[in-house]
Protein backbone atom coordinates (compact mmCIF):
# COMPACT_ATOMS: atom_id res chain seq x y z
CA UNK A 1 0.00 0.00 0.00
CA UNK A 2 1.24 3.35 -1.00
CA UNK A 3 1.58 6.33 1.88
CA UNK A 4 -0.58 9.66 0.99
CA UNK A 5 1.34 11.72 -0.92
CA UNK A 6 1.57 15.59 1.42
CA UNK A 7 -0.63 18.25 -0.24
CA UNK A 8 2.08 20.80 1.13
CA UNK A 9 3.91 22.63 -1.11
CA UNK A 10 7.76 23.25 -1.07
CA UNK A 11 7.89 26.77 0.29
CA UNK A 12 4.84 26.50 2.73
CA UNK A 13 6.85 23.09 4.51
CA UNK A 14 9.55 25.55 4.77
CA UNK A 15 7.49 28.05 6.00
CA UNK A 16 6.42 25.70 8.91
CA UNK A 17 9.35 24.55 9.51
CA UNK A 18 10.95 27.86 10.43
CA UNK A 19 8.02 28.84 12.10
CA UNK A 20 8.34 26.13 14.16
CA UNK A 21 12.17 26.42 14.62
CA UNK A 22 11.43 29.73 15.82
CA UNK A 23 9.00 28.66 18.57
CA UNK A 24 11.68 26.18 20.11
CA UNK A 25 13.87 29.15 20.04
CA UNK A 26 11.48 31.41 21.57
CA UNK A 27 10.09 28.52 24.00
CA UNK A 28 13.90 27.68 24.93
CA UNK A 29 12.84 24.14 23.20
CA UNK A 30 15.60 23.27 21.15
CA UNK A 31 18.20 20.18 20.87
CA UNK A 32 16.48 18.58 23.96
CA UNK A 33 17.56 20.85 25.68
CA UNK A 34 14.85 23.01 27.44
CA UNK A 35 15.36 26.75 29.09
CA UNK A 36 12.95 28.57 29.81
CA UNK A 37 12.08 31.46 27.52
CA UNK A 38 13.06 34.14 30.03
CA UNK A 39 16.75 32.84 30.64
CA UNK A 40 19.08 34.61 28.91
CA UNK A 41 17.43 37.85 29.92
CA UNK A 42 17.04 37.07 33.53
CA UNK A 43 20.62 35.20 34.14
CA UNK A 44 23.09 37.08 32.21
CA UNK A 45 22.27 39.83 34.82
CA UNK A 46 19.92 38.69 37.95
CA UNK A 47 19.15 42.84 38.30
CA UNK A 48 17.16 45.14 36.27
CA UNK A 49 19.40 46.64 33.16
CA UNK A 50 21.32 49.78 33.95
CA UNK A 51 18.83 51.99 32.63
CA UNK A 52 16.07 51.34 34.28
CA UNK A 53 14.18 53.77 36.08
CA UNK A 54 14.43 51.64 39.34
CA UNK A 55 18.19 50.83 38.76
CA UNK A 56 18.82 54.74 38.35
CA UNK A 57 17.19 55.45 41.08
CA UNK A 58 19.25 53.37 43.20
CA UNK A 59 22.34 54.72 41.92
CA UNK A 60 21.12 58.29 42.17
CA UNK A 61 20.14 57.48 46.22
CA UNK A 62 23.20 55.62 47.23
CA UNK A 63 26.48 56.51 44.89
CA UNK A 64 29.24 58.81 46.19
CA UNK A 65 32.05 59.16 44.09
CA UNK A 66 34.72 60.84 44.26
CA UNK A 67 34.80 63.13 41.22
CA UNK A 68 38.16 61.26 40.14
CA UNK A 69 36.69 58.13 40.23
CA UNK A 70 34.24 59.13 37.93
CA UNK A 71 36.52 60.55 35.33
CA UNK A 72 38.52 57.04 35.64
CA UNK A 73 35.27 55.19 35.33
CA UNK A 74 34.08 57.57 32.72
CA UNK A 75 37.48 57.27 30.25
CA UNK A 76 37.38 53.74 30.85
CA UNK A 77 34.47 53.16 29.44
CA UNK A 78 35.96 54.84 25.93
CA UNK A 79 38.40 52.37 25.86
CA UNK A 80 38.18 48.71 24.30
CA UNK A 81 37.26 46.39 27.14
CA UNK A 82 36.04 49.08 29.26
CA UNK A 83 32.80 47.19 30.30
CA UNK A 84 35.42 44.58 31.95
CA UNK A 85 35.92 47.22 34.55
CA UNK A 86 33.92 46.59 37.77
CA UNK A 87 30.49 48.21 38.36
CA UNK A 88 30.81 51.75 40.79
CA UNK A 89 28.09 49.93 43.30
CA UNK A 90 30.61 47.17 43.81
CA UNK A 91 33.79 49.21 44.16
CA UNK A 92 31.95 51.42 46.55
CA UNK A 93 30.85 48.38 48.28
CA UNK A 94 34.46 46.87 48.81
CA UNK A 95 35.52 50.60 49.45
CA UNK A 96 32.94 50.70 52.38
CA UNK A 97 34.06 46.94 53.78
CA UNK A 98 37.21 48.24 54.17
CA UNK A 99 36.71 51.60 56.14
CA UNK A 100 34.30 49.44 58.41
CA UNK A 101 37.25 46.83 59.42
CA UNK A 102 39.68 50.16 59.16
CA UNK A 103 41.74 48.49 56.22
CA UNK A 104 45.08 49.29 56.02
CA UNK A 105 46.81 47.14 53.09
CA UNK A 106 44.80 46.03 50.65
CA UNK A 107 45.59 43.18 47.48
CA UNK A 108 44.28 44.07 43.90
CA UNK A 109 44.25 41.31 41.17
CA UNK A 110 43.59 42.95 37.86
CA UNK A 111 44.33 46.51 37.58
CA UNK A 112 43.11 47.76 34.34
CA UNK A 113 43.16 51.59 34.26
CA UNK A 114 42.83 50.74 38.06
CA UNK A 115 39.07 51.93 38.85
CA UNK A 116 39.33 49.29 41.72
CA UNK A 117 42.47 49.97 43.00
CA UNK A 118 41.82 54.00 43.09
CA UNK A 119 38.27 52.85 44.90
CA UNK A 120 40.06 50.89 47.75
CA UNK A 121 43.15 53.76 48.31
CA UNK A 122 40.62 55.95 48.64
CA UNK A 123 39.27 53.90 51.95
CA UNK A 124 42.68 53.55 53.26
CA UNK A 125 44.13 55.86 55.84
CA UNK A 126 47.07 58.29 54.64
CA UNK A 127 49.55 55.68 54.96
CA UNK A 128 47.76 52.96 53.55
CA UNK A 129 48.77 50.79 50.98
CA UNK A 130 46.95 48.87 47.77
CA UNK A 131 49.50 45.93 46.11
CA UNK A 132 47.84 46.24 42.18
CA UNK A 133 48.82 43.20 39.85
CA UNK A 134 48.87 43.79 36.07
CA UNK A 135 50.68 42.46 33.20
CA UNK A 136 49.06 44.80 30.42
CA UNK A 137 51.47 48.13 31.64
CA UNK A 138 49.05 50.28 28.86
CA UNK A 139 45.63 50.86 30.98
CA UNK A 140 47.15 51.46 34.17
CA UNK A 141 49.19 54.15 32.09
CA UNK A 142 45.98 55.93 31.14
CA UNK A 143 44.48 55.77 34.85
CA UNK A 144 47.89 56.87 36.25
CA UNK A 145 46.84 60.99 35.76
CA UNK A 146 43.37 60.06 38.31
CA UNK A 147 45.08 57.81 40.87
CA UNK A 148 47.33 61.01 40.71
CA UNK A 149 44.62 64.19 40.62
CA UNK A 150 42.90 61.79 43.78
CA UNK A 151 46.03 62.69 45.35
CA UNK A 152 46.11 58.67 46.01
CA UNK A 153 49.04 57.67 43.38
CA UNK A 154 51.51 57.07 46.20
CA UNK A 155 49.11 54.84 47.99
CA UNK A 156 48.65 52.32 44.82
CA UNK A 157 51.61 49.98 44.55
CA UNK A 158 51.54 48.65 40.46
CA UNK A 159 53.10 45.38 40.29
CA UNK A 160 53.45 44.84 36.15
CA UNK A 161 53.90 41.04 36.36
CA UNK A 162 51.57 37.68 36.24
CA UNK A 163 49.84 37.86 39.90
CA UNK A 164 50.78 35.36 40.58
CA UNK A 165 54.15 35.72 40.95
CA UNK A 166 53.51 39.06 43.10
CA UNK A 167 51.43 36.95 45.70
CA UNK A 168 54.19 34.02 45.53
CA UNK A 169 56.91 37.14 46.58
CA UNK A 170 54.45 38.83 49.37
CA UNK A 171 54.27 34.69 50.81
CA UNK A 172 58.25 34.88 50.48
CA UNK A 173 58.64 38.23 52.11
CA UNK A 174 56.50 36.89 55.09
CA UNK A 175 53.20 39.32 54.66
CA UNK A 176 51.17 36.65 54.90
CA UNK A 177 48.22 37.34 57.12
CA UNK A 178 48.81 40.94 56.56
CA UNK A 179 46.86 42.07 53.96
CA UNK A 180 43.28 43.42 55.14
CA UNK A 181 41.23 42.82 52.09
CA UNK A 182 42.14 40.78 48.78
CA UNK A 183 40.01 41.52 45.21
CA UNK A 184 40.55 38.77 42.79
CA UNK A 185 39.35 40.07 39.30
CA UNK A 186 42.31 39.39 36.83
CA UNK A 187 42.74 36.02 34.35
CA UNK A 188 39.86 33.21 35.42
CA UNK A 189 42.75 30.46 34.69
CA UNK A 190 44.30 31.36 37.63
CA UNK A 191 41.13 31.87 39.88
CA UNK A 192 41.40 29.20 42.85
CA UNK A 193 45.24 29.81 42.68
CA UNK A 194 44.65 33.43 43.25
CA UNK A 195 42.05 32.60 46.43
CA UNK A 196 44.12 29.96 47.83
CA UNK A 197 47.07 32.71 48.14
CA UNK A 198 45.33 36.04 48.88
CA UNK A 199 43.55 34.02 52.04
CA UNK A 200 46.85 33.00 53.22
CA UNK A 201 47.83 36.77 52.48
CA UNK A 202 45.12 37.81 54.79
CA UNK A 203 44.76 38.47 58.40
CA UNK A 204 41.53 36.75 60.37
CA UNK A 205 38.93 39.03 59.49
CA UNK A 206 39.71 40.52 56.26
CA UNK A 207 38.02 40.60 53.02
CA UNK A 208 38.16 38.58 49.79
CA UNK A 209 36.43 39.49 47.11
CA UNK A 210 35.70 37.60 44.24
CA UNK A 211 34.24 39.09 40.83
CA UNK A 212 32.37 37.75 38.34
CA UNK A 213 31.84 34.12 39.58
CA UNK A 214 28.98 33.64 37.54
CA UNK A 215 30.01 34.69 34.21
CA UNK A 216 27.19 35.95 32.60
CA UNK A 217 24.83 32.95 33.46
CA UNK A 218 27.40 30.26 32.01
CA UNK A 219 28.16 28.94 35.45
CA UNK A 220 25.11 27.17 35.28
CA UNK A 221 26.15 24.69 32.55
CA UNK A 222 29.79 25.54 31.04
CA UNK A 223 30.29 24.65 27.81
CA UNK A 224 32.75 21.82 27.67
CA UNK A 225 35.46 24.61 25.67
CA UNK A 226 34.88 27.12 28.13
CA UNK A 227 37.50 26.34 30.51
CA UNK A 228 36.86 30.25 32.21
CA UNK A 229 33.29 29.19 33.38
CA UNK A 230 34.22 25.72 34.51
CA UNK A 231 36.95 27.34 36.62
CA UNK A 232 34.78 29.50 38.17
CA UNK A 233 32.36 26.78 38.85
CA UNK A 234 34.72 24.56 40.52
CA UNK A 235 35.81 27.53 42.84
CA UNK A 236 32.30 28.60 43.41
CA UNK A 237 31.93 24.93 44.53
CA UNK A 238 35.16 25.22 46.94
CA UNK A 239 34.23 28.28 47.94
CA UNK A 240 31.17 26.77 49.43
CA UNK A 241 32.40 23.99 51.45
CA UNK A 242 35.44 26.31 53.03
CA UNK A 243 35.64 26.39 56.96
CA UNK A 244 37.85 28.92 56.72
CA UNK A 245 35.31 31.35 55.69
CA UNK A 246 31.73 32.98 55.81
CA UNK A 247 30.67 33.79 52.48
CA UNK A 248 28.12 35.74 50.46
CA UNK A 249 27.12 35.57 46.94
CA UNK A 250 25.62 38.81 45.62
CA UNK A 251 23.85 39.16 42.43
CA UNK A 252 26.08 42.85 41.79
CA UNK A 253 27.39 42.96 38.27
CA UNK A 254 28.09 39.84 36.98
CA UNK A 255 28.14 37.98 40.56
CA UNK A 256 30.37 39.18 43.83
CA UNK A 257 31.55 36.53 46.31
CA UNK A 258 32.32 37.99 49.27
CA UNK A 259 34.63 36.12 51.92
CA UNK A 260 35.38 37.27 55.24
CA UNK A 261 38.23 35.02 56.40
CA UNK A 262 37.59 33.30 60.27
C1 LIG B 1 38.50 42.51 34.70
S1 LIG B 1 39.94 43.43 34.39
C2 LIG B 1 40.23 44.19 35.95
C3 LIG B 1 39.32 45.34 36.22
C4 LIG B 1 39.72 46.18 37.41
N1 LIG B 1 39.75 45.42 38.64
C5 LIG B 1 38.76 47.35 37.54
O1 LIG B 1 37.89 47.33 38.41
O2 LIG B 1 38.83 48.26 36.73
C6 LIG B 1 41.16 42.16 34.38
C7 LIG B 1 42.59 42.64 34.24
O3 LIG B 1 43.43 41.56 34.62
C8 LIG B 1 44.61 41.64 33.86
N2 LIG B 1 45.28 40.33 33.88
C9 LIG B 1 45.07 39.26 33.07
N3 LIG B 1 45.88 38.25 33.41
C10 LIG B 1 46.63 38.69 34.44
C11 LIG B 1 47.65 38.10 35.23
N4 LIG B 1 48.07 36.84 35.01
N5 LIG B 1 48.20 38.83 36.20
C12 LIG B 1 47.79 40.11 36.43
N6 LIG B 1 46.82 40.71 35.74
C13 LIG B 1 46.25 40.01 34.75
C14 LIG B 1 44.09 42.04 32.49
O4 LIG B 1 45.16 42.60 31.71
C15 LIG B 1 43.00 43.03 32.84
O5 LIG B 1 43.48 44.35 32.82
Amino acid sequence: MTQPVSRISVPAALALGSAALGAAFASGLFLGRWFPPWRSRREKSLLPPEDSPLWQYLLSRSMREHPALRSLRLLTLEQPQGDSMMTREQAQLLANLARLIKAKKALDLGTFTGYSALALALALPPAGCVVTCEVDAGPPELGRPLWRQAEEEHKIDLRLKPALETLDELLAAGEAGTFDVAVVDADKENYTAYYERCLQLLRPGGVLAVLSVLCQGEVLQPKPQDKAAQRVRNLNERILRDARVHISLLPLGDGLTLAFKI
